[in-house]
């Protein structure tokens, strides 16, 4: 499959692994990437020096083309942005900030831009300050949300946006990609369904998690205190929502949740951690390597294709 994001990316499918702090480290993007997808490390829990070893370590693993997740709330983001110059990190995405700041210092040094964004007009925000591709992303999705779906998202983002174009949020088989090039996406970008993968660091709990949750399964917390972030259904979430609904401070809502994803992700605490996930997950029933899952995806996308050519 050939697509303008392959083409721009050097990539074989146009399938990106989301990046996912705590969960994106080298063995999953380099898994991703030698299977043809675009890996992406989950960079924003980094270090300079901590995000340069990743890097290498990456670069250890595979000599195919990845990415790098930053974020530019960052205390040292000059300091990163100049070190994934410095590393020739192909492509950076990054989902909160001003994307005219980074891209300004990216562009120059030979670094492309994706920014993951929830709206439209942050899209046409992204194409006007001259990123090269823009990923919406959709309220089903794992992680930080905003308030559109990925089915509205695409067709409008389409329509306004010349560059490529990456849809996120709720995909995690062959069906969901053909729908989403249906709108008008060029490539996919999937989170919670590469959590699941032999390759993916994330503990074999977490994983249990996600193989044994429903549709229904997944909530939003933050979004009295801000920033909405869709997770599983644990002690830790409902508790959040608890805190948030009996009007605590923005502070005590922070302190609580600080270190609850490495609790999960890491330590494997299903209950007190914060299980970041989306809507998908509930078709989530194995543990396929990420090799198997994007044959398995290519194969669904055809078939699934050569099906809404039958109807006509
Ligand atoms: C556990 C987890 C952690 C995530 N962490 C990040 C992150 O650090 N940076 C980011 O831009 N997106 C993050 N995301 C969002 C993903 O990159 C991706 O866009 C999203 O998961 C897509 O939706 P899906 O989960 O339905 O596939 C995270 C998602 C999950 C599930």
């Amino acid at each position: 499959m050939k697509t303008r994001v392959c083409e721009i990316l050097g990539i074989e499918y146009p399938i990106l692994q989301g990046a996912m702090a705590w969960v994106s480290f080298a063995p999953l993007v380099a898994a991703v990437s030698n299977a043809g997808g675009l890996g992406i490390i989950g960079g924003t829990i980094f270090m300079p020096d901590q995000m340069r070893a990743e890097i290498r370590k990456v670069r250890e693993l595979t000599d195919q083309p990845f990415g790098v997740n930053i974020i530019s709330l960052h205390p040292m983001i000059q300091e990163i942005l100049e070190l994934l110059i410095e590393e020739k990190v192909l492509v950076a995405t990054y989902g909160t900030g001003n994307p005219k700041k980074i891209i300004d210092r990216l562009k120059p040094g030979g670094v492309m831009s994706f920014p993951v964004v929830p709206t439209i007009s942050a899209a046409a925000r992204a194409e006007k300050d001259g990123a090269d591709g823009v990923i919406v992303s959709g309220l089903e999705g794992g992680g930080h949300v905003g308030l559109m779906s990925t089915m509205a998202l695409i067709p409008q983002a389409r329509d306004q946006v010349k560059i490529p174009l990456v849809a996120a949020g709720g995909i995690a088989d062959g069906r969901g990609m053909a729908a989403a090039f249906a709108l008008g996406a060029e490539a996919i970008q999937m989170g919670t369904r590469f959590i699941v993968t032999k390759e993916s660091p994330a503990h074999p709990k977490i994983k249990e998690q996600i193989i044994a949750s429903k549709a229904e399964d997944t909530l939003v917390t933050g979004n009295i205190t801000g920033l909405p972030v869709r997770c599983l259904r644990n002690p830790m979430s409902e508790k959040f929502t608890e805190m948030e609904c009996s009007g605590k401070s923005k502070m005590e809502m922070a302190l609580f949740g600080s270190g609850k994803m490495q609790l999960a992700f890491v330590q494997g605490d299903a209950e007190n951690g914060s299980i970041m996930a989306g809507q998908i997950a509930g078709l989530i029933r194995d543990e396929p390597s990420c090799a198997e899952l994007i044959q398995r995806m290519l194969k669904e996308f055809k078939e699934t294709v050569q099906t809404l050519q039958s109807l006509l």
